[in-house]
């Protein structure tokens, strides 16, 4: 017998797959039926092959290849300096994990800030470099301007995840991390929602969201699945950054936040009960984690 048989690897030998028996790759169909039938979407940042492979393995069923990588690996204050080059090379390191361990997990990249904001023709281009690097859908933030841009990508064989709400990229115009859609501004994020959603998005992530909004948000859009962070326990799915819920965000935690390895010995065992907890509702609790308005 080979002695490389038995060999343990050196430097961050990957985990095996999912244990999850019936755990097929997951796809847009296959997010489709979760949604029918009523399963919640375990969503969490990834940025590296060790980690993607582990939230793989913990059943997280899609991973985000964030432009929050900026903030929590690069050291900046906001994702707004985040390059495409940083997403692309991201990106291939999570797919090349998740390959690595045959996992199943559906990847999603970020376009980052200045990548999709010129013209729908240089959304596309950068859109291609991500899909290149392995993400089965891109994501970007904002609505009303971007909706043509979406429906140009999706016309095109390309998945989009919307971004509304809280958008990070454009922090500084929002003055700061703070709820959006209160009161008057409610109506037309409901409008631009819709909106997305008719043009091809079939993922959108809402941000610091009150939980009413939210929650109309996703009963309007039965085929573009909402993903919460900070936006209660009504959404189709939820997304937290890894590093937030690991507890390892040495600064103040925003209110959506819950620290998962409270109570867990181990990454993976604090990454499956978060998939736990959000399959089974008791994450985000409202009372703690969101804004009523
Ligand atoms: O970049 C990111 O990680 C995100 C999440 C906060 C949704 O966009």
């Amino acid at each position: 017998m080979s002695s490389e048989s038995t060999a343990s690897t050196p430097y961050g030998t990957l985990p095996n797959a999912s244990p999850l028996p019936t755990r097929r790759p997951v796809s847009l169909p296959r997010l489709q039926e979760m949604r029918d039938r009523g399963e919640k979407i375990a969503m969490l940042t990834a940025y590296d092959a060790t980690f993607a492979a582990v939230a793989d393995a913990a059943g997280v069923d899609c991973l985000l290849v964030g432009d929050s990588v900026g903030m929590v690996a690069q050291g900046l204050h906001s994702t707004v300096g985040v390059s495409l080059e940083t997403m692309r090379y991201h990106t291939e390191s999570v797919t090349r994990g998740v390959r690595r361990a045959q996992g199943s997990a559906w990847i999603i990249a970020d376009m980052p800030y200045g990548t999709y904001h010129e013209s729908r023709e240089q959304a596309l281009r950068n859109a291609a470099v991500l899909m290149q690097a392995g993400a089965h859908m891109i994501k970007l933030e904002g609505g009303g301007w971007t909706t043509d841009t979406v429906h140009f990508l999706v016309e095109r064989g390309i998945p989009v995840c919307a971004h509304l709400g809280l958008t990070p990229q454009t922090v500084h115009a929002l003055g700061g991390y703070r709820v959006q859609g209160r009161d008057a501004a409610a109506e037309q994020m409901l409008r631009e929602a819709r909106a997305l959603a008719d043009a091809g998005a079939s993922m959108m992530v809402l941000e610091m969201v009150p939980v009413p909004l939210a929650n109309t948000l996703t009963q309007a859009m039965p085929t573009c699945h909402t993903i919460g962070i900070g936006a209660g326990n009504g959404t189709a799915g939820q997304v937290l950054v890894m590093h937030d819920m690991l507890g390892i965000n040495l600064g103040k935690n925003p209110k959506f936040v819950r620290n998962f390895m409270e109570g867990n010995s181990s990454v993976q065992n604090a990454m499956q009960a978060y998939v736990a907890a959000v399959k089974n509702g008791s994450f985000p609790n409202n009372a703690l984690h969101a804004w009523e308005r």
